[in-house]
């Protein structure tokens, strides 16, 4: 079996505006490998976000292809692609993204309902996750009842529940004070500690230090690539 779990040739993505064309991703070529942990950086505009929209099967290109774990998903129609998101994705948004009226148990086990779960393992999996991320204390809340911090571990989980092929976090710090943004970067290092590959979006070099590999954007391409330790990669 590929040690790949992304492969990306040539990707391009424009946006259409107005008569024009933007032209957001230039060509980007990206290998990431099973149990990576990865950093994007880069300035605002950079791409970064759209790059991780396109990772996470939320966006299609507009050119190139992208196989994600075996499968080329640059051309699955929307349905096949709702299937490989939830399969295979587990996406952290800057602003949490739960739904509001919603206990923390039920947020986290969103995910199992589209993949075919009963009732019974949806919550035995939700309650260990909920355990893992440090909120066992707090299933039953709903967001509102929670911290900025706790909001963000609720989220992971349910990045978690289905155990997909990669975690994505695009900026998942954002909205955090420091204190609290080690907290979750600390959760980072433990969900890939335990054999996750783990791909996030930062602007802050500390939180970057988290990962072993460092991509730089601007400008629709890549600036550098750096791998900061030993990461196996055969
Ligand atoms: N749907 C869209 N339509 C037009 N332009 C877009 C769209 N999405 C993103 N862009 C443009 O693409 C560029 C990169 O955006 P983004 O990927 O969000 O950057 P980053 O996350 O690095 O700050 C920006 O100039 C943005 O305006
Ligand atoms: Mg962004």
């Amino acid at each position: 079996m590929s040690n790949k779990v992304i492969e990306i040739r040539n990707i391009i993505r424009n946006f259409p505006l107005g008569q024009e064309v933007v032209k957001v991703l230039k060509g980007i070529d990206l290998d990431i490998n099973r149990g990576e942990y990865v950093a994007f950086m880069g300035p605002s505009g950079s791409g970064k976000s759209t790059l991780m929209n396109l990772l996470g099967c939320l966006d299609t290109p507009t050119g190139g292809s992208y196989i994600l774990n075996g499968k080329d998903v640059s051309k699955m129609t929307d349905s096949e692609l709702a299937e490989v998101r939830n399969k295979e994705i587990g996406f952290v948004f800057q602003t949490f993204n739960l739904l509001p009226r919603t206990t923390a148990l039920d947020n986290v086990a969103l995910p199992m309902i589209y993949a075919g779960y009963s009732k019974a393992d949806r919550k035995k999996r939700a309650e260990e996750v909920l355990n893992n991320v440090g909120l066992g204390d707090r299933m039953d809340h709903k967001p509102n009842q929670l911290s900025g911090g706790q909001r963000q571990r609720v989220a992971v989980g349910r990045a978690l529940v289905n155990k997909p092929s990669i975690i994505l976090a695009d900026e998942p710090t954002g909205n955090l004070d420091s204190k609290t943004s080690v907290e979750i970067m600390n959760l980072f290092d433990e969900i890939h500690a335990a054999g996750n590959t783990v791909i996030l979006v930062t602007h802050e070099e500390d939180i970057a230090e988290h990962a072993h590999r460092v991509i730089r954007l601007r400008d629709g391409i890549i600036e550098s690539d750096t791998r900061k330790e030993m990461v196996s990669s055969e």
